[in-house]
């Protein structure tokens, strides 16, 4: 195809690692994870990451095993994925042991049900691959249309309990 010739015009994704300047974009995304429900009380973001159990997946970004990824539309990020370990006296939902990440995922409202969270979450199990990790985890409510994403990726309940499924992927 030529150059600039029919595509010329259309944002072009993106896909590239999550740096310092992408955190308040990464701590809206946990939000949109957070509160993926349509309730009507919906904590702003700074309440919502002031409770510790949420804040613990971006907080102090930048530790060993911290990764992610930003989708990108023209200069418009339009999601995220990222993963981080935890250690066993303050973990995340999705713990499995210290040594396997948990991985979170969200697309801003509007851009959603397009491939990007697909693309996000392939892209962010082959960078494990290529990093040597033997498995990453995640929590999801029962509930969440999420759950069928991650079971098209290959994730498998691990655990269930109140509502939410821990998952495995092997990598
Ligand atoms: C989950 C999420 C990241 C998916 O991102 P997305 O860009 O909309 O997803 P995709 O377009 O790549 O869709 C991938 C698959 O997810 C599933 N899916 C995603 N949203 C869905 C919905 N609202 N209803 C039904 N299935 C849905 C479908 O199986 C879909 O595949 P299909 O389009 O071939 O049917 C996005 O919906 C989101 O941000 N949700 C709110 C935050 C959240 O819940 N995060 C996960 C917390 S565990």
């Amino acid at each position: 195809m030529r150059r600039g010739g029919r595509l010329r015009g259309m944002p072009a994704l993106s896909i590239l690692p999550v740096v310092a300047a992408d955190l308040p974009f990464v701590r809206a995304m946990l939000h949109e994870a957070a509160f993926w429900r349509d309730t009507a009380e919906v904590a702003a973001i700074d309440d919502a990451l002031r409770e510790p159990g949420l804040a613990r997946y971006v907080e102090g970004w930048g530790r060993p095993g911290d990764a992610g990824l930003v989708a990108r539309r023209g200069d418009t990020p339009v999601g995220a994925v990222w993963v981080r370990r935890f250690p066993a006296d303050a973990h995340g939902y999705g713990f499995v042991d210290e040594r396997t990440p948990e991985l979170s995922i969200a697309v801003s409202p509007g851009h959603r049900r397009l491939g990007t969270g697909r693309c996000l979450l392939d892209a962010m199990l082959v960078q494990l691959r290529w990093s040597g990790v033997a498995q990453v985890s995640l929590s999801v409510e029962d509930d969440n249309p999420a759950l069928r994403l991650y079971e098209q990726a290959g994730f498998a309940v691990r655990d269930a309990a109140d509502g939410a499924r821990t998952m495995v992927r092997l990598l």
